[in-house]
């Protein structure tokens, strides 16, 4: 018993937190596996937390991050975690301010659990850096939440609140689900919160974001490319709505096979979106938009669009990321008085084997500028 405390001390190489030892019954009889799960379960607490949970994150298999305050300009850096790790948020996660761009929280691993307790709330106190500018210029912001590489792995129940800029980060990431994930940024709308994505995604294989819920000032979710994504359960509001791009002029450009389905999308700009870039190439195939309600969008309900140059629309749709596949079925609702209930914008053969069904978006402008819409689709 003393030997393995003793160990499990070493593990911790200086965090200012005494590490957990697991109950006497749950140990095994062996000395080896009794080492093995008692050098495992690690706590950090307070402002040296970061640094030391750092410097023992691979000699531990739970990681239980108590209250912890991130120093400025200093990323929580949880990447080559051991197989299996299990992170857990305790209490409120704080980061000091710097105008740098992060992220603030880092995680890799295969095998990876992370998770936030009861009442956890990573902070990021967005409203220190936010100047209605975003990425787009004014203070330099940090994003919140890189899960790069994460490998048949789970991010449960964290509920982040008022990032400075986008939040999710997912990239290079397989077989990986977010599941009861909550961005809540509604500060954001009165305060200057801007480009605050909450999941964007990239260059990833099997990602599954279910029962999300968000308030933010930009996309609900943005694939930007990946394969088997899938986007059910969420409900949306403030943002830019639920986006499949700017596709194309990036590293990877092809989008195939994302599912979105029962999501509810209120208060924002736009409902279903899809944005592919001007002159660019890629794909984008295999897009599903089903049982989605719409209320109180302000741009689009639908907007499909090829157009795109530097983050606006040209007017001018080029043929190069061809959108086939979309499949819109059950999606309903209402938009203001002032918005267009649906616009397509397709270079001419760009667009194909779309199935659109019980679409029905009411409130808003018919649009007279739509070209090229499939047969199965309407303005
Ligand atoms: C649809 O999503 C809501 C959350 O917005 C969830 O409570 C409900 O169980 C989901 N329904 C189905 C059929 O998946």
């Amino acid at each position: 018993m003393v030997a393995s405390i003793k160990f499990c001390l070493l593990g911790l190489l200086g965090a200012v937190a005494a590490s957990t030892i697991p109950g006497a019954s749950e140990i095994k009889p062996t000395v080896a596996s009794a080492l093995e799960r008692r050098s495992a379960s690690c706590t950090f607490t307070g402002s040296k937390g970061a640094a030391s949970a750092i410097k023992s994150k691979k000699s531990c298999s739970t990681i239980t991050l108590k209250d912890v305050a991130v120093p400025a300009g200093t990323t929580l850096d949880l990447t080559g975690l051991k197989d299996g790790t299990t992170v857990i948020f305790e209490g409120e996660t704080t980061f000091g301010y710097k105008e740098w761009t992060g992220p603030l929280v880092s995680v890799s691993g295969t095998d990876i659990t992370v998770k936030g307790a009861s009442g956890a709330i990573l902070n990021g106190d967005g409203s220190r850096w936010w100047d209605g500018k975003g990425t787009n210029g004014g203070k330099k912001k940090p994003k919140f939440f890189y899960a790069h590489k994460m490998i048949n792995s789970k991010i449960q129940n964290l509920y982040v609140k008022n990032s400075p800029v986008q939040v999710f980060s997912i990239n290079n990431a397989k077989e990986l689900t977010l599941d009861h994930v909550t961005v809540n940024n509604a500060d954001g709308d009165s305060k200057g919160g801007h480009n605050t994505d909450a999941f964007d995604v990239g260059s990833s294989t099997g990602v599954y974001i279910t029962n999300p819920s968000v308030h933010n000032q930009d996309d609900c979710l943005a694939v930007n490319s990946g394969k088997n994504i899938h986007f059910t359960g969420a409900t949306c509001t403030g943002g830019h709505g639920i986006s499949i791009g700017s596709v194309g002029g990036r590293s990877d450009n092809t989008v195939d096979t994302v599912n979105i389905e029962n999501c509810s999308i209120t208060n924002s700009q736009n409902g279903v979106r899809v944005k592919t870039v001007y002159g660019a190439t890629g794909s984008v195939k295999g897009v599903t938009y089903k049982d989605i309600t719409l209320s109180g969008i302000s741009k689009y309900g639908i907007v499909v669009q090829q157009d795109y140059k530097n983050g606006s629309p040209t007017g001018n749709p080029t043929n190069g990321v061809p959108i086939t596949g979309l499949t819109l079925s059950n999606v309903k609702g209402t938009v203001d008085s002032s918005a267009t209930n649906v616009y397509v914008l397709c270079a001419s053969g760009a667009c194909s084997g779309w199935k659109w069904s019980g679409v029905s978006v009411k409130g808003g402008k018919t649009s007279s500028k739509c070209k090229n819409v499939p047969s199965s689709a309407k303005c």
